[in-house]
């Protein structure tokens, strides 16, 4: 058999491509190894959201060169960097063997006989952007074993924000069909899964033959699962609808991402975001209101063109008066053939030493917010998802609350069960804490997934 290494960065998205280009390249007799130094084939999967992002590529590419020489290895390159470039990317790459965008990873099989059998290198980028487009369906059997997984329900984007990339990458909005996705759920459920997120760029604008909060709860009614989680939302179509799910249905986790990008309406509109800050708050409230304790997370963009110090205060206060559970913040990265590229010029480009100055009091900001949100748990009994051991201590278990929170703690619980976890000790990004029991699975027995 011949070994595959897929390297993958980006979001959640290109996370779950790469385990659907493990499952076609397994049809073709390839097996993972988790080093590149003995691969017969490496795949990037890319990003190009920032350009950070790119240059992480290009990096990587520079040491898989390695690999190709000394073994002969096959280096291919998806995902988004792939898409934007197409054939560019194989005239400034000359050792790359093959460019795949993200609607052609079904054809990974065909690509690489063309690469081996008739020694070509070989461009496929080809858009499905139509209802005809098949979602290519996760083997259940890959995850076996574990807890949590991602389900694509929708791909592409068809809003317009002027910084952004993903348009450009990943096409138009097209859904998945509610039924194809309801009978993924219910193979992971299957082999052991107990909480599914469900992903897409947009998923709440999700209209794959019913609404997306109906898709919500539908998933959590699925038997075996126990949480349904999902990223990420726009502000603009979060419906009632999808607020009331959050009132009846306590399957669907207490935790809503909803990235507001600035707290400045006179930048909202360049980014043509399509809400004001006042707009964006109501929605919160109405969502607190209807589960009060819910954790908000965002992402925010500093230093857009334009953006003047008073904007950026209306950001911290923003952030102050939401207490955001946590943020994602970036610096503003001018991307090809975006609006606010084109216009950063007009719009006055923000210097970079002042990104990153108020990058660092936005975060530290966030910090001091999180921290305190983080010891409010201090002495509670919270429900943990265990997932396994803890990464950082092999002697402690690992899992999550609702909320999404981490929490590593001393006790016996399996993964796949739920545990009740006295807090004892908390930081900004995790709870420290000891077993209190078991909480018993409403329909299913714990599983002892790895113990
Ligand atoms: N579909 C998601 C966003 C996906 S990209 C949404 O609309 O919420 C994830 C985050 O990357 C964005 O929310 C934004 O904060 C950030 N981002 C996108 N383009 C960027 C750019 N050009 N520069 C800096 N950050 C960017
Ligand atoms: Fe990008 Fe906006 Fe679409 Fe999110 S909603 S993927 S930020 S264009
Ligand atoms: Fe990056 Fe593409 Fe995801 S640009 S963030 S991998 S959709």
């Amino acid at each position: 058999m011949k070994r595959y290494f897929i390297h993958t960065f980006g979001c959640q998205m290109n996370v779950n491509d790469s385990l659907r280009m493990g499952e076609a390249l397994a049809s073709i007799q390839y097996a993972p190894t988790p080093t590149p130094d003995d691969a017969d084939l490496i795949i990037l999967n890319t990003c190009s959201i920032r350009e950070k992002a790119e240059d992480k590529m290009l990096s990587a590419l520079g040491r898989y060169r390695t690999v190709k020489v000394s073994r002969g290895a096959l280096l291919g390159v998806g995902g988004c960097v792939a898409q934007q470039e197409k054939d560019k990317l194989l005239a400034k790459v000359p050792y790359v063997d093959f460019v795949f965008g993200p609607d052609n990873i079904a054809k990974l099989p065909e690509i690489i006989g063309r690469v081996t059998g008739e020694r070509e290198r070989v461009v496929e980028t080809a858009w499905v952007d139509t209802e005809e487009y098949v979602f290519p369906r996760a083997d259940p059997e890959t995850s076996r074993g574990k807890v949590s997984e991602f389900v694509t329900v929708m791909k592409g984007c068809d809003n317009v924000c002027s910084f952004c990339v993903v348009p450009h990458t990943r096409g138009r909005e097209v859904s998945r069909p509610f039924p194809d996705v309801l009978q993924e759920v219910a193979g992971l459920a299957r082999v052991g899964v107990r909480e599914v997120t469900l992903i897409g760029q947009n998923v709440n604008s999700y209209r794959g033959g019913i609404s997306f909060a109906q898709l919500l709860l539908r998933c959590a009614q699925v038997p075996g699962i126990l949480r349904v989680r999902f990223t990420t939302s726009h502000p603009h179509d979060l419906s009632d609808e999808l607020i009331d799910a959050f009132r009846v249905e306590p399957k669907i986790t207490p935790h809503f991402h909803l990235p507001v990008q600035s707290g400045s309406d006179r930048i909202l509109k360049p980014m043509r975001r399509d809400y004001t800050v006042e707009q964006y708050l109501e929605r919160l409230e109405k969502l607190r209101a209807a589960r009060p304790g819910i954790a908000v997370t965002t992402d925010i963009i500093v230093g857009f063109p334009g953006e003047t110090e008073e904007d950026f205060a209306l950001t911290l206060s923003l952030t102050e008066r939401v207490r955001y559970e946590n943020q994602f913040s970036f610096i503003y990265s001018p991307r090809p053939k975006t609006g606010a590229a084109l216009k950063e010029k007009d719009w006055g480009a923000v210097p970079h030493e002042v990104k990153i100055e108020r990058l660092e009091r936005l975060q530290k900001l966030q910090r001091t917010i999180s921290g305190k949100l983080m010891s409010e748990a201090k002495g509670q009994e919270v429900e943990v998802l265990v997932e396994g051991r803890s990464k950082t201590d092999p002697l402690k278990r690992f899992g999550r609350t609702p909320e999404n929170r981490t929490v590593n703690f001393d006790g016996d619980a399996p993964a796949g069960a739920l545990a009740l976890v006295k807090v004892e000790r908390t930081t900004p990004n995790a709870l420290y804490g000891a077993q209190v029991r078991m909480l018993e699975l409403p329909e299913v027995g714990a599983l002892a997934l790895e113990t």
